[in-house]
């Protein structure tokens, strides 16, 4: 497959350079809320990127080596030199004390993790609005020794007394802690202070209105002639690409969906319902329900069924795809996260890519040429871009649904005899939960099917059943997450229902443990 070039992208905004930061998509999705364009590099790309973007300002990341040793990551000095504001936060403000004279040592004493009070000497520029004593999130081993000429220090906190820094005739500003995480109290004024006030950064990031450029894009490189093969989940991903492609090359779109057997009650019908009945868009739906479960018999081992899984659904979509033999292109829904050229994606300390949960990915041998309109977007971007080309909000805002499906919410061997109560029980928590309106505080909602026998007393008699669990969650990103409990009359009304209404469980449970250790998924 022909990748898109690497330095795609608006021009303007904020440069990221990632050293490895676990959280640098959450600096990246900071400036990006505040309208400002942003884009993440690697440090060997840094200098590379910054002349192809021309951005307005440069933020270096945090990262989990030391600046002294002999293969740390590092960039071209040439950066400093751009005249461009430069924020360093933590190992890039290290980095940056290293380049400007100064000197960066093991901590020691001064060496901090976790909260600490942050003392304000001079609340201007970076620390406009920001609380004298607030708290910050300090996680570093190094220190800086020494500052080089022309910076001065603009607050401390008690064992690092260079904890925010600037050199103000250059716009070189650092922080030895992470405004980024929730945990620093004025962390996003801080960012803010930098990206609007310090570098003037221009505030025209909105994916609300990237609707006509997209489509521009996408009629550019599919050309007057071309064809797109799309495979289409009903997740919100792939069903935001698939409308944008479509309102750019119509009826050249041919989508596919491919019914595993594993789908949600209602699932395949709002698909059809959507895509051919209301937007008319040349839509297959391929029953493929007995060939997954018929090759999912016997197995029970949980790895080996998400890679059955994933196998059939590359065969399906292949032949599908060969039968349209003009298509040239594969649109898919990847986001930036998926693409993001970071140091945790070349396996460094964080790792943002979890292969496995990319079942829709297709082979490279495919020999196609990719069509990823989403390809710059954070989910939350692509949920505003959804909203403007006009898809319900039963769509865009709907919850995460693994690509293995039910299979990884019934546990051991998944037969049509499990799977049909586990879908009636989800489609309880899911009428329960939405008709509340409780799901807009959720990140996912959930049945999960555990074949454990329990005794029970339906009628007269004793009956031995399976267990049901009710998994309800909170999270920003799926990285980690919370359990969440509903109201206890939700849950009364939830588990009345699931016992009455459906046929093989006699007793229901509430998982409460947070991820991690727990995943979300039960497999
Ligand atoms: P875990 O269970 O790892 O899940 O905490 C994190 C998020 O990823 C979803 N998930 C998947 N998504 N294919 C997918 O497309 C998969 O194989 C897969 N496994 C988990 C899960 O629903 C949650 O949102």
């Amino acid at each position: 497959m022909s990748p898109q070039p690497a330095e795609e992208g608006p021009s303007g905004g904020v440069l990221i350079v990632d050293f490895g930061a676990q959280y640098c998509q959450l600096i990246a999705r900071r400036v990006r809320e505040l309208g400002v364009y942003s884009r993440i590099t690697v440090p060997e790309r840094a200098m590379f990127t910054f002349q192809h973007m021309r951005p307005q300002a440069v933020i270096l990341s945090g990262g989990p080596r030391s600046v002294y040793e002999h293969d740390a990551p590092t960039l071209d000095p040439l950066i400093l030199q751009q005249g461009v504001p430069v924020l360093g936060i933590c190992y890039g403000l290290q980095w940056m004390a290293q380049h400007t004279g100064g000197q960066v040592t093991p901590a020691q004493s001064g060496a901090e993790y976790g909260r600490t009070e942050l003392d304000v000497l001079d609340a201007k520029d970076l620390l406009v609005g920001v609380r004298k004593n607030g708290t910050v999130w300090m996680s570093h081993g190094d220190k800086v020794a020494k500052l080089g000429p022309g910076f001065a220090v603009l607050a401390k906190s008690e064992p690092c007394p260079f904890a925010v820094v600037a050199d103000r005739a250059r716009k070189f500003f650092g922080l030895q802690f992470h405004p980024e995480v929730a945990h620093t109290e004025d962390g996003g004024a801080m960012l803010k202070n930098f990206v609007l006030g310090i570098s003037q950064c221009n505030t025209n990031w909105n994916p609300g209105n990237l609707v006509d450029a997209k489509i521009a894009a996408v009629k550019k490189l599919v050309g007057s002639d071309g064809e797109v093969v799309m495979g289409l989940s009903g997740g919100v991903d792939s069903s935001v690409a698939a409308v944008l492609v479509h309102r750019a090359i119509g009826k050249r779109l041919h989508c596919v969906f491919v019914d595993n057997g594993l789908l949600r009650a209602g699932e395949r019908e709002g698909v059809e319902q959507l895509f051919l009945d209301d937007y008319h868009m040349d839509l297959k739906v391929v029953d493929a329900s007995e060939r997954f479960l018929g090759e999912l018999k016997g197995v029970s081992d949980p790895e080996q069924k998400r890679k059955i899984i994933g196998r059939i659904f590359v065969e399906v979509f292949r032949s599908e795809a060969k039968s349209l033999g003009n298509a040239r292109f594969l649109g898919q829904g990847t986001l930036y996260p998926d693409v993001i050229e970071s140091v945790a994606a070349h396996g460094g300390a964080t790792s943002v890519i979890k292969s496995h949960h990319n079942v829709g990915g297709l082979p490279k041998d495919l020999d196609m040429t990719l069509v990823e309109p989403l390809r710059d977007l954070f989910k939350d971007e692509v949920r505003a871009l959804g909203r403007q080309l006009g898809l319900p909000s039963s769509l865009v805002d709907r919850q995460p649904f693994p690509g293995p499906g039910l299979a990884v919410r019934c546990l051991g061997e998944v037969t049509r005899e499990k799977l049909e109560p586990l879908r009636l029980a989800d489609r309880i928590v899911r009428e329960e939960v939405e008709s509340r309106g409780l799901h807009k505080g959720l990140w996912q909602y959930f049945a999960v099917y555990v074949p454990q026998k329990t005794v029970g007393v339906k009628g007269d008699a004793r009956v031995y059943e399976d267990v049901c669990v009710l998994r309800m969650v909170s999270s920003q990103d799926a990285m980690t997450a919370d359990w969440e409990l509903l109201p206890v009359a939700v849950l009364k009304r939830i588990s009345n229902r699931i016992l009455n209404e459906v046929k093989g469980f006699s007793r229901v449970c509430l998982d409460i443990s947070s991820k991690p250790p727990a995943t979300i998924e039960w497999e």
